[in-house]
Formats: C-alpha cells, structure tokens, sequence
C-alpha cells in the first residue's frame, strides 16, 4: 500500500549520509519506504523543516517535497505485554526497570528484539549509581557486551554503557546548547562524560573545550570519540582526568561558557563554576526538582556569584514528579558580587 506522505529530496551521492543522519535523529518515518526520482533520493519525514534544519548542519542540500511512499511490510517488533519501550544506545537496547514488571516479560521482550534484528543485547537497568552517574545493568538477551558506537546527529560515540554515563535522549538538548556557544569562546565542561556535549560543540564552533571527568574509563573513551569525529571538528577539546572540584588551584579562569552536566549534584559545583567563569558567561546549569521555580532559587542560594536566569527547559524525565532541567544562567559579576 502506498501513502503520501511529506519528504526531502536529496542528491543520490549523499542519500547514504543523508539517511544515517534523519535516522539517527529520529526524523524518518520508520514504516515508509524512500523512493528514487531520477537523480534524487526522497525520504519521508515528520517534520520537513527540521530535516533540512539537521542535514544542513552537515553541509547536506536537500528541497522539501510531498509524495507518495511504500508501506513497509512488517516493522520492528511491537512489544507485547507490559514493557512499553526501551533506549537504543547503538546496537544496544535498555529497558528501564518499571515496579511490577517482572523479569519474565522482560526477558520476552528481549527476545523478541534479538530475534528481530532489531539489536544485538538487550539490558535491563535497575538503577543509575554512585559518582560516576553508571547504570546498573543485567544482561536480558542477545550478546552479552556492553561497548557499542552511538550515533548522533551524525557524530559517532564508543561508549560501555556498564561503565560510563550516556543518554541518547539528550542528543538534541546538546545540539542546542552547541549552537549557543560562539566561535572563539572558552567553554569548560564540567562533567564531560565520554564527550557528547564537547563534541557536539567542536563539531558546530570554534571553540577550545576543556572536558573534564572524574571517571577513568569515560576519559579513555572520550579521547577515542574526539578522534572518531576529527574530521567533523572545528574547535579543539582538551580531555581531563580531574576532579572537578580542585580546577580553580591550576586551571586558567575566564571561560565564556560553562556545561555543568551532573543534575543530582550541580548546586554543590556553582562556587567552582563561579571562579572560573568570566563575568557575563552562560551556565547552562541541569539540575533534578519539581519546578523550574525550584530549580533556579536552589541554584540562586548556592551560588556565591551573581546570577541571572535566561531561560528554563525541560532537558529530561527523571522520576514521577520530577525532571532534569536545563538552566541558562548568565554570571553578571565576580564572586564578591
Ligand atoms: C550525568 S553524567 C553526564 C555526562 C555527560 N555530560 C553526558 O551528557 O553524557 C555526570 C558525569 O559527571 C562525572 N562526575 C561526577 N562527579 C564529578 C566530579 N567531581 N568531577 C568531575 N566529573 C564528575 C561522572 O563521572 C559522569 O560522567
């Protein structure tokens, strides 16, 4: 069966690229296939305008347009039962424990996405722990292998996801926060993780980055993903093992901007942040709460410099009740006020 569908044209030469991209960030309608249209590939797209949005970024060209598409036979599995949906971390699929799911439907649904192609090992996560913010993993189905490549936006990250943090889900939160760095700027990221915000960053400004992590493991996997996307990087990232919390005895203050990716301990970091930041730098400041109302008078009392708020987004969920927010934060004086 046919349907019509809104789409991008692009050039044949790059609809390989073109196509990893959209899906990579979610664009493409699964259940349709692409069709050729002599020197052009047309993929059907929810959201035409974003699409052109995304592939330019790449230096893609594409024109918006509207045809009529194949169905697809049969799509991924639909999972049955109570398991409703899972994160996909490259060829790595995670259920997220929900109370009363039992293990055996879990391990069905596993199964199922084994058997279907649809990834290679499948993970149920108990729960995210201790400093370095590393879920807890129990192997489901599938191989049993925790080290994938994660794509975003056409970046690549290797990650272990049994030793490291990453969320894919925050793939366009990171973009966003990319296009409001400014080519030239320092930018300090404060809990760097395996690179994704650092990255993303480079890959969009000129910008020098030092990324810094307490996690060993992380560090090692950072430094592999800024050579994986090298040559999709403008601005230059400087990886640190550290602590961040000892940075102002030995690094340079006056960064211009400023990632503090550690939503269940941020407010205990903003006397750090405010040492190193110029004044009139962006926080862009996550943090767990109820409201952004709570979020910003925690952060407001815990920090020893001026600030203002520019802008509160919801970045993530987190728990019933509460989610990760993201804070735009402008330092409008030194710490003394
Ligand atoms: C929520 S994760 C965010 C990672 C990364 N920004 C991302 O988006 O994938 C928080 C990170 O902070 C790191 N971390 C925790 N405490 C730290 C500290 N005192 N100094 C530096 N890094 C720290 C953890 O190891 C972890 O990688």
């Amino acid at each position: 069966m046919a349907r019509r569908s809104a789409c991008i044209a692009v050039a044949r030469r790059v609809a390989e690229e073109a196509r990893r991209i959209l899906r990579s960030a979610g664009l493409l309608i699964a259940g349709l296939r692409p069709a050729g249209a002599g020197d052009k590939v047309l993929f059907p797209v929810e959201d035409a305008r974003r699409a052109l949005e995304v592939l330019k970024m790449q230096d893609i060209t594409a024109e918006p347009c509207t045809a009529e598409f194949e169905e697809r036979k049969a799509g991924p599995p639909r999972l049955e039962g109570p398991v409703k949906g899972y994160t996909r971390i490259g060829d790595i699929a995670v259920f997220s424990h929900v109370e009363g799911v039992s293990e055996e439907h879990y391990r069905r649904a596993a199964q199922s996405l084994v058997r279907e192609g649809v990834v290679r090992a499948v993970f149920l996560k108990r729960q995210t722990s201790g400093e370095h913010r590393v879920a807890v993993l129990e192997h489901l189905a599938g191989e049993n292998r925790t080290v994938t490549t994660a794509k975003e936006f056409g970046l690549r990250f290797r990650v272990d996801i049994a030793r490291e943090y990453y969320n894919p889900r925050l793939q366009e939160e990171r973009r966003r926060v990319a296009q409001a760095v400014r080519d030239g700027w320092r930018v300090l990221d404060m809990f760097a993780g395996v690179g994704p915000f650092s990255i993303h960053i480079a890959a969009a400004r000129r910008a020098r980055i030092l990324a810094v992590d307490i996690n060993r493991s992380a560090i090692m996997h950072l430094t592999e993903n800024i050579e994986l996307n090298k040559k999709k990087l403008r601005g230059c990232i400087t990886p640190m093992l550290a602590d961040s919390r000892i940075l102002p005895g030995f690094v340079r203050p006056g960064f211009e901007a400023i990632i503090m990716n550690n939503p269940t301990m941020t407010p205990s970091f903003l006397p750090v942040a405010c040492k190193l930041a110029e004044p009139g730098a962006l926080i862009f400041y996550y943090r767990v709460a109820r409201s952004c109302d709570e979020a910003w008078e925690e952060a407001l009392e815990a920090s020893p410099c001026p600030l203002t708020a520019l802008q509160c987004v919801e970045a993530l969920d987190y728990a019933p009740g509460k989610l990760i927010y993201r804070l735009t934060l402008r330092v409008t004086g030194s710490e003394s006020g």
